[in-house]
């Protein structure tokens, strides 16, 4: 592959997802085309951005003819880009439809104009809406219940208009809740580190009991890796995990990391208008291709912890 560009590649999972592209395709030149919103940080790709053969160009993936341009010679297309934030979708939802529907729309019409081979879109289990019994194969209905996850569906059905009408390569990923470094604190993890970093206390939504599986940044960008490799368009992949906690377990596992008691640490707070109690998926159809989660959350936390000890300064404003 000449050329990858991934869309997002600023934020969270986008830059973890170029951290491993980079490393693994040492001939390609990586395109990050990311609007730098505030959830991107360009030191999020400080391993690889001194590279010349890695570019960081700022545009806003709704701009039909920028896109054209940056995805010309194209030969892997990740598009990671969106508004990702469920809390901000309930006060800001248009720009959530603006971000999430008109820019994939964007970027599949100069995808279909520069006859892109692979692309890969980042969706989200959110788009299946709540599941609180059992699990869901990639053919279950979507019923997305919130404005981010509408625009994701809605996004969704912009590619199938584009798969069935010009044989546009997609593939489609919908993954679990994704962890790791560098996300920004506004998602419950690294949210929570940084207020027990700042002695405190954490605000649980509702009753603490919605549940959520937590699948590694890392995990996901080698499920990426592994659909570009035994590549077949069209397909959708679940991308999910075993490990699955309340948020109150959650909680209770990061006062545990500061050796604070939960019960003097964790309080109670409005829930969201609608708050999905659960979501699952069955990913048996990603396994079949020879992928599994190799990390877990647990394990995980104290070097994820350690990382915002660190980088405790980047979010003072917050
Ligand atoms: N975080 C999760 O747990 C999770 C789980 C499943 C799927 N997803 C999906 O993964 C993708 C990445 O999520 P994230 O958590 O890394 O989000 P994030 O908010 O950390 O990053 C989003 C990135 O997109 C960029 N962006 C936003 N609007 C843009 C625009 N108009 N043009 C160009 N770039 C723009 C931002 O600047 C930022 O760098 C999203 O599509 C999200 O729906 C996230």
């Amino acid at each position: 592959m000449k050329k990858i560009v991934i869309t997002g590649g600023a934020g969270f999972i986008g830059s973890h997802v170029v951290d491993h592209f980079y490393e693994q395709y040492p001939e390609s030149e990586i395109v990050v085309f990311d609007k730098m919103t505030y959830a991107a940080d360009q030191r999020n790709l400080e391993n690889c951005l001194s590279d010349p053969r890695v570019k960081l160009v700022v545009e806003d993936i709704c701009h039909l003819e920028r896109c054209v341009e940056i995805l010309e010679g194209t030969d892997l297309l990740i598009h990671a880009a969106a508004e990702s934030h469920v809390d901000n979708s309930f006060g800001n939802s248009m720009e959530f439809t603006r971000t999430n529907v008109v820019g994939t729309h964007a970027l599949m019409e100069a995808a279909k104009r520069h006859a892109i081979p692979k692309i890969i879109h980042v969706s989200t289990d959110e788009v299946y809406g709540e599941v609180l019994e059992g699990a869901v194969d990639e053919r279950s209905n979507l019923y997305p219940t919130n404005p981010y996850s509408a625009s994701k569906a809605a996004a969704e059905m912009v590619i199938s208009g584009y798969i069935r009408s010009f044989r546009l390569p997609v593939t489609v990923v919908r993954a679990n809740n994704i962890y790791g470094i560098r996300q920004f604190p506004e998602k419950i993890i690294p949210k929570f580190l940084l207020m027990l970093l700042r002695d405190k206390k954490l605000t649980l939504h509702g009753d603490g009991q919605n549940r959520r599986h937590y699948l590694s940044a890392l995990d996901f960008a080698a499920a990426l890796d592994l659909i570009s490799q035994k590549w077949k368009p069209f397909e959708i992949y679940n991308i999910g995990t075993t490990e699955e906690y309340t948020n109150r377990e959650l909680s209770e596992m990061l006062c545990a990391l500061f050796d604070k008691n939960p019960e003097e640490h964790i309080t109670y707070v409005k829930d969201r208008p609608f708050n999905d109690g659960r979501y699952a998926l069955k990913w048996d159809h990603i396994t079949n291709l020879g992928w599994r989660p190799q990390r877990s959350l647990k394990e995980d936390l104290p070097t994820i912890k350690a990382w915002y000890e660190k980088n405790a300064d980047r979010y003072n404003d917050i």
